[in-house]
């Protein structure tokens, strides 16, 4: 089984976006993957209640070991918490703020596997484009600003649903990050 955190210092950068659309990418490519809801908003607990996701969100930590591959932690941007998953996806926003504050809350988890992800890169301002390349040239995952990933939220569904027009590009940058987030470190050194 292997877990991910998707966990900021930040709020409203994405971690819950990103938490139920890469859960949605490894639905697709054939895990059995459980979404852990551990915010007190509750975000990804309420689009599970609109019935249309094609795998289960739970609130809170499970209390015996789930039968998954994969279990994603949607947590709050806090650190005065446990930071659970064996890797940390940490997502910010293409802002020198963002940036700056991630970097002051990061030996929270460098313990661990920690990958940021520059989330809803406007790609039409140049200072984001700048900042985002920045951010990627020093290993940082891009996921770019689009309306269909708040479209496809405010109908209980992530950008994987087969019902949603338009959904290409997204698809295929979030089947990108699940890539790299789980990707088996033993079969890249063997490569
Ligand atoms: N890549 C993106 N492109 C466009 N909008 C996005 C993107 N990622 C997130 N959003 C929007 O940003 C807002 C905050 O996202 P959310 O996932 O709730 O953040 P968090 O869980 O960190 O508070 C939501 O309205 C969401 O639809
Ligand atoms: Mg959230």
């Amino acid at each position: 089984m292997k877990t991910l955190g998707i966990w900021s210092p930040k709020g409203g950068v994405g971690k819950t976006t990103l938490a139920l659309n890469l859960a949605a990418a490894a639905y697709a490519s054939g895990k059995k993957v459980l979404v852990c809801d551990l915010d007190p908003q509750m975000s990804a607990v309420d689009v599970f209640n609109d019935k249309k996701l094609p795998f289960t969100v739970l609130k809170g930590t499970p209390t015996i070991k789930p039968r998954a591959d994969i279990v994603i932690y949607d947590l709050p941007p806090r650190t005065d918490i446990e930071i659970l998953g064996e890797t940390i996806l940490v997502p910010l926003r293409a802002s020198i703020l963002d940036i700056r504050a991630v970097n002051k809350s990061i030996r929270h988890v460098l313990h661990k596997r920690v990958l940021k992800c520059v989330n809803a890169v406007d790609v039409r301002r140049q200072d984001e484009r700048l900042l985002a390349m920045r951010m990627y040239s020093e290993g940082a995952l891009l996921i770019k600003d689009r309306s269909i990933y708040s479209r496809a939220i405010s109908i209980g569904k992530t950008v994987f649903d087969l019902d949603l027009y338009g959904a290409n590009d997204a698809r295929n940058e979030i089947l990108r990050l699940y890539q790299t987030v789980f990707a088996d470190q033993e079969e890249l050194l063997n490569e």
